[in-house]
């Protein structure tokens, strides 16, 4: 089986890219919140602010490539050391599908026009949708923040699990 698979031993290429890609891209989206949140209109973020929706959109993109990635190694991956850390793992998928989901609805349903990245998303139109906006404002920033945690929890348990049973979790996530 090629270096980009994954396999029992090892997580391949194409995962680690995702994984490692995906957590820098995650990281800059947190410095745009915490500088929304902490440094309100600092330098930092009047310009970190005005990237967090199209940071967001690349993520959005991105977790979709990695689930349909993920179903097709399903049964060629490296097996989760728990049940909770498996669990853990399935959590953070459906919180990176839902929370940029949810406000990419939102951004639709508000009829106003969407641009990123140079390229017109959403068009726009008169009124509202409400229904589209709803689950956003409920859900967004409170899932962001939770998985926010998540993911801290997420980092320091594969530290703690480096050896357990023998087994070097982190070291199959770095490809050595
Ligand atoms: C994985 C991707 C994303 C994460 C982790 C994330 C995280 C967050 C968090 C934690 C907040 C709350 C900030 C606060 O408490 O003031 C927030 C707010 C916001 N986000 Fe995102 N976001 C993501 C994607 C997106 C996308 C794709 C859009 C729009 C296209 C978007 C638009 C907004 C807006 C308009 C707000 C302010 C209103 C609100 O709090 O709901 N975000 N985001
Ligand atoms: C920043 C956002 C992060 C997210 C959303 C995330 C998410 C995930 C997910 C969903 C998995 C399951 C395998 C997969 O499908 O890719 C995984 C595996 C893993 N992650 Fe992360 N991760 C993040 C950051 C980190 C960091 C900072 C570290 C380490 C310092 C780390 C270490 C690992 C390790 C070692 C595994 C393999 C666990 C195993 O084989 O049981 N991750 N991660």
């Amino acid at each position: 089986m090629s270096n980009l698979h994954d396999c029992a031993q090892r997580y391949g290429l194409v995962t680690r890219l995702l994984h490692w890609g995906m957590a820098i891209v995650l990281g800059w989206q947190f410095v745009t919140v915490l500088a929304h949140v902490l440094l309100e209109d600092s330098v930092l973020d009047k310009f970190a602010w005005g990237t967090h929706k199209a940071t967001g959109l690349l993520l959005m993109v991105l977790v979709v490539i990695r689930l349909l990635w993920a179903f097709y190694n399903r049964n060629r991956r490296p097996a989760a050391v728990s049940i909770p850390a498996r669990l853990g793992h399935l959590a953070l998928y459906a919180l990176l599908f839902v929370i940029p989901f949810v406000a990419l609805l939102r951004q639709y349903g508000s009829g106003r026009e969407f641009v990123a990245f140079g390229m017109t998303v959403m068009p726009g139109f008169d009124g509202k949708i409400e229904w589209m906006i709803a689950p956003a404002g409920l859900l967004h920033g409170n899932l962001g923040w939770l998985l926010l945690f998540m993911v801290i929890g997420h980092a320091a348990m594969a530290f703690v699990h480096r050896r357990q049973g023998g087994e070097d979790v982190l070291a199959r996530m770095i490809g050595r």
